[in-house]
């Protein structure tokens, strides 16, 4: 059975850096890495206590990315391996300033992420995030020099260590994007509270939050988002390996499906946390005993909440009415 359709809304091409690419552009720009054996490498990946000793191993790999070529080459691997998933639809998120932090030119990196898009075998656009704990003024100054290459991403959002740095500090560089005419998200209640999701709504007013599985503990939020169909980008393999939730089976994915949010389903960083968008999938649905109809309503959320152009999203939303669903 060929995999569901669906659209990736939550994804980091730097966390889809798999140990066998790392290697080799570790070789090729000879960039020292604690060993050199892939599986070796990808045990490390997969022992995190929470957010930050995950991003610690994650923006330390990033060392590696030198040139264009290699910028393409890790995103032209993680489109590919999205369309054998079913993806017809990505929008995946990059962080300038780790790059720009090794040395690396703002037009070199856009190069490279930009025409492995152009070449995808899938729909796909690139979604600029601001790493929230280098604060609000290096923020700025990444969107201005972002847009110098405004043609080449079609949105910002915001990432990295959530705790201590609330989205409302990044209020004036998300009118700027507005100003701009780019789309805005944020990652918000991953690890901290419902006041997050508030401030990314009503201070930045982002049209998906990313994460927000921590909403649940606010029902005015879940009416406010439920209302707005708000969609949110859930990452559920991610939220227990990054300690976020204690099981697949405590997930709350089920719960926020059936209080009528737009919940969808992503895969945020594959390489760290063992598996692509197909593999969420199929790890919700063993572990939650997800229906077809729950799997079905996913899919047709993903296309909802896309950024996509109107007549894009109706003819996928079709294609995941008429599959079938094993
Ligand atoms: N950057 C990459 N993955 C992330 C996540 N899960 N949360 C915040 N920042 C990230
Ligand atoms: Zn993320």
């Amino acid at each position: 059975m060929p995999p569901l359709p669906v659209a990736e809304l939550h994804v980091h091409v730097e966390g889809t850096l798999e140990a066998e690419l790392l290697v080799a552009l570790a070789r090729r720009n000879d960039v020292a890495l604690p060993t050199y054996d892939p599986v070796a490498l990808t045990e490390r990946y997969r022992h995190f206590t929470s957010l930050q000793s995950f991003l610690d191993v994650y923006y330390a790999n990033l060392a590696v990315l030198r040139s264009a070529t290699d910028f393409y080459d890790l995103m032209a691997a993680y489109l590919r391996r999205a369309a054998a998933a079913g993806v017809r639809r990505a929008e995946v998120f990059f962080d300038p300033q780790t790059h720009l932090n090794n040395g690396v030119g703002f037009e070199t990196l856009v190069e490279g992420f930009s025409s492995a898009v152009a070449d995808a075998p899938i729909s796909a656009d690139l979604i600029l995030c601001f790493l929230r704990d280098l604060g609000p003024d290096a923020a700025e100054q990444t969107l201005r020099a972002g847009l110098e290459f405004r043609e080449h991403f079609i949105g910002v959002g915001l990432d990295s260590a959530e705790l201590g740095h609330p989205p409302r500090l990044f209020k004036r560089v998300y009118e700027i994007a507005a100003a701009e005419g780019l789309r805005k998200v944020a990652h918000a209640g991953e690890e901290a509270g419902p006041e997050y999701v508030w401030e990314a709504l009503d201070i930045l007013g982002v049209e998906r939050i990313d994460h927000g599985v921590r909403s649940l503990a606010d029902p005015r939020l879940v009416a406010r988002l439920r209302a707005d169909r708000v969609p949110l980008t859930v990452c559920p393999l991610s939220n227990v390996c990054l300690k976020g939730v204690g099981s697949l089976a405590e997930h709350p994915l089920k719960t926020m499906l059936d209080a009528g949010l737009v919940v969808t389903v992503n895969s945020d960083d594959p390489a760290y946390f063992g598996g692509h968008v197909d593999d969420n999938f199929a790890a919700v649905r063993a572990a939650l005993g997800l229906s077809a109809e729950d799997v079905r309503q996913l899919a047709l959320n993903s296309f909802e909440a896309s950024f996509a152009p109107r007549e894009d999203k109706e003819r996928w939303q079709a294609e995941v009415l008429s599959a079938q669903i094993g």
